[in-house]
C-alpha cells in the first residue's frame, strides 16, 4: 500500500513503525483487520482480557484516517442531540451521549494507567453559531444534550477572536496526539501469542479465516476495522458515504490562541483546536469538506483555510502543516457497529463514524470486544450495524447512492483534455486515445505510468487529485498513488498497469 504525499502533523512528529509482515499460517482467538483507532483499541482490549489477537494492517499502523484526523475526543459532535432525539428518541440520544462519554473516559483511563505521553489535555468543546438564524437550533441542541445527560450550557462567551451569536459549551472533553496514543497501545499487543502485522493486506474472509498477503490467520472471531469494510457482503458502501476534509496548522503565541475546541454549527465547517508542539503551540483549522469527485481544485481548499486562519489570527506564523483525509458518513449520523453479515455473529465491523471516530472508534472497540467476550452491552441496539431507520436515513441514503451512480456513469465519459507530453513531474490525467482511456501519471523521475482508470473495488473510474497527487475513486473513497498502489481501501488491489501505447 502507498502513502499520501502530504503527511499530517501527527505522522511527521512520531517515529515510523516496523512491525513484521505476516508470513505463513497461524491460529489466534481474534483477527483484527485494520490498525486505526477502532482496530487497535479493540485488539488492546481483547488482549488485556486474555484473548490472543493478530492485527493485520495493509500499510503501516495508524496511517489511515486516524493518522490524519483532528483528534478531538468529545461527545459534542456538532449540533447532533436535537437530531438524535428526533430520529432515535430521548433514549437513543441518551445512549449516544453516555457511550461517547464512556469512550472518552476509556481513552483517559488508558492514558492514565499506561502513563502514555500523548499530549492528552482536558478542554471544553464549543459548537458555535456565527449568525442569529442558527441560535434556535443551538437552543434546541442545549435542551436535548441536557436531557441526554451532558454538562452543557448556552453561552456567547468564547475565546475566539470574533463574536459568536451563541455557542453550546460542553465541559470536560479532551484532545490528544492520536499517533502517540495509539503507537503506545499497539506496542503492548505483541507477545504471549498475539501479533501486530504491517504491510499485510487482507484479501478475503471465509468463515473466520482471513487470507492475506503473506499468509492466513485462522481465528474464532474477526473484526473488520478497515474504515469501510473491504469485504462487504453487508453492502455498507450503500449507507456510509465518503467525505473528504482538509486541515492546516501554524505556530501561534499562547496568548493569542483560543482555549478550547471549536466547531461551527453552520457551513462551511470550521473546526479549530490548538496542538502543543514541544515548547510552542500550533493552531489547527480544519474544514472545507466535500464529496470526492465534486472538487475541481482541491489545492484551493488549503488556501481557503489558510486565509481563514490568517484573517482571524493575524498573530499566527506561516502555515507549516497541511493534510487531508476522508471519513465515512452514516446516513443517520450514528456509526454502524456489529455484524458484518447477517449470517454470522463472529465477523464484526464498525464504520460510518461521520468524522467523530476518536470516540466512535473507541466505543466500537468496547462494544465489539464485549460481544466477543460474551458480555451484554446496553448500547448495542442503537449502533446495530443492520438497522434501518427510514425517517432518519432516506434523504442521505438516496443522495449518497445517486452521487456514486452518477460518477459510475459520468466519469466513464469524461477525460482530461491534456497531451501526455505536457504532464510535468507529479502530474496525472485521464487521457483518451480512440475508445480507450488511461490514467497517466508522470513521477518525479520523469517516468510515465499508464494505468487502467477502473477502480478495483466496484469498477467506477478514478479521477486525478492534484493536491494529494493521488487517483481518487468518487464512488466509495478508494485511493491510489500516482503509480496505482493502494493508499486507502475499500479496494485491496492496485490499478491495473497498461501499456502506454
Ligand atoms: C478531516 C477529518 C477530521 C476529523 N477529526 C476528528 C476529530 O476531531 N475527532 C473525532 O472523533 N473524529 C475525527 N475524525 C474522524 C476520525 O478520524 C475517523 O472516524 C477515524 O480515524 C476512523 O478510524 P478507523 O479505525 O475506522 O479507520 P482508519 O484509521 O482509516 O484505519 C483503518 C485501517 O485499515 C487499514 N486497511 C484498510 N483495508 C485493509 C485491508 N484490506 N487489509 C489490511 N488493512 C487494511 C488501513 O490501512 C487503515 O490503517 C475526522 C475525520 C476527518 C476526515
Ligand atoms: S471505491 Fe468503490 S468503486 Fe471505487
Amino acid at each position: 500500500m502507498g502513502a499520501p504525499p502530504n503527511p499530517s502533523y501527527w505522522v511527521l512528529t512520531t517515529p515510523e513503525t516496523d512491525y513484521p509482515a505476516l508470513a505463513g499460517e497461524m491460529d489466534v482467538d481474534v483477527c483484527v483487520i485494520g490498525a486505526g483507532i477502532a482496530g487497535l483499541t479493540a485488539a488492546t482490549l481483547l488482549k488485556r482480557e486474555g484473548k490472543t489477537v493478530a492485527v493485520v494492517e495493509g500499510k503501516r499502523i495508524v496511517r489511515g484516517a486516524t493518522g490524519y484526523t483532528t483528534a478531538k475526543i468529545t461527545s459534542g459532535h456538532g449540533a447532533i442531540y436535537g437530531d438524535l432525539e428526533d430520529n432515535f428518541g430521548a433514549d437513543g440520544a441518551r445512549i449516544y451521549a453516555e457511550s461517547n462519554e464512556a469512550a472518552l473516559a476509556r481513552v483517559a483511563q488508558f492514558v492514565e494507567e499506561d502513563g502514555i505521553d500523548c499530549d492528552f489535555e482536558r478542554k471544553a468543546n464549543f459548537v458555535f453559531a456565527e449568525s442569529q438564524d442558527e441560535v434556535p437550533k443551538l437552543k434546541k441542541e442545549v435542551d436535548a444534550a441536557k436531557r441526554a445527560g451532558l454538562d452543557v450550557a448556552l453561552t456567547s462567551e468564547t475565546s475566539l477572536p470574533f463574536d459568536v451569536a451563541g455557542a453550546v459549551r460542553l465541559e470536560n472533553q479532551a484532545q490528544f496526539h492520536p499517533r502517540k496514543y495509539l503507537l503506545a497501545l499497539a506496542a503492548t499487543i505483541p507477545g504471549d501469542g498475539s501479533h501486530v502485522f504491517e504491510r499485510t493486506i487482507a484479501q478475503d474472509v471465509k468463515g473466520t479465516t482471513v487470507r492475506a498477503s503473506g499468509g492466513t490467520v485462522r481465528a474464532k472471531d474477526v473484526i473488520v476495522a478497515t474504515h469501510l469494510p473491504f469485504e462487504d457482503s453487508g453492502l455498507f458502501f450503500t449507507k456510509a458515504h465518503v467525505h473528504r476534509s482538509y486541515a492546516v496548522a501554524a505556530p501561534i503565541d499562547a496568548s493569542a490562541a483560543p482555549d478550547g475546541m471549536f466547531i461551527n454549527s453552520g457551513t462551511p465547517t470550521r473546526s479549530i483546536r490548538t496542538i502543543p508542539d514541544g515548547d510552542r503551540l500550533l493552531l489547527q483549522v480544519g474544514g472545507e469538506g466535500h464529496k470526492i469527485g465534486d472538487e475541481e481544485d482541491p489545492a484551493q481548499r488549503y488556501r481557503t483555510l489558510e486565509e481563514y486562519l490568517g484573517e482571524h489570527w493575524p498573530q499566527a506564523g506561516p502555515v507549516e502543516y497541511r493534510w487531508s483525509t476522508q471519513d465515512y458518513m452514516s446516513v443517520d449520523r450514528v456509526p454502524y457497529i456489529g455484524r458484518l453479515r447477517r449470517t454470522s455473529g463472529h465477523v464484526l465491523t464498525a464504520t460510518g463514524f461521520s468524522k467523530w471516530g476518536m470516540t466512535g472508534g473507541t466505543l466500537a472497540a468496547m462494544l465489539l470486544s464485549d460481544g466477543i467476550l460474551g458480555r451484554a452491552n446496553p448500547w448495542a441496539d442503537l449502533y446495530e450495524a443492520k438497522r434501518i431507520k427510514p425517517k432518519a436515513s432516506f434523504k442521505r441514503f438516496v443522495s449518497g447512492n445517486v452521487s456514486a451512480g452518477k460518477h459510475f456513469v459520468a466519469d466513464r465519459l469524461r477525460s482530461d483534455d491534456v497531451d501526455i507530453e505536457s504532464l510535468g513531474p507529479g502530474d496525472g490525467a485521464i487521457v483518451r486515445k480512440g475508445a480507450h482511456k488511461r490514467a497517466v501519471y508522470r513521477d518525479e523521475t520523469g517516468a510515465l505510468h499508464a494505468l487502467s482508470p477502473v477502480c478495483q473495488h466496484l469498477y467506477c473510474h478514478v479521477i486525478w487529485n492534484p493536491a494529494e497527487q493521488s487517483w481518487d475513486c468518487p464512488c466509495h473513497g478508494s485511493r491510489y498513488s500516482g503509480d496505482g498502489q493502494v493508499i486507502q481501501g475499500p479496494t485491496v488491489k492496485p490499478l491495473k498497469r497498461l501499456d502506454l501505447t
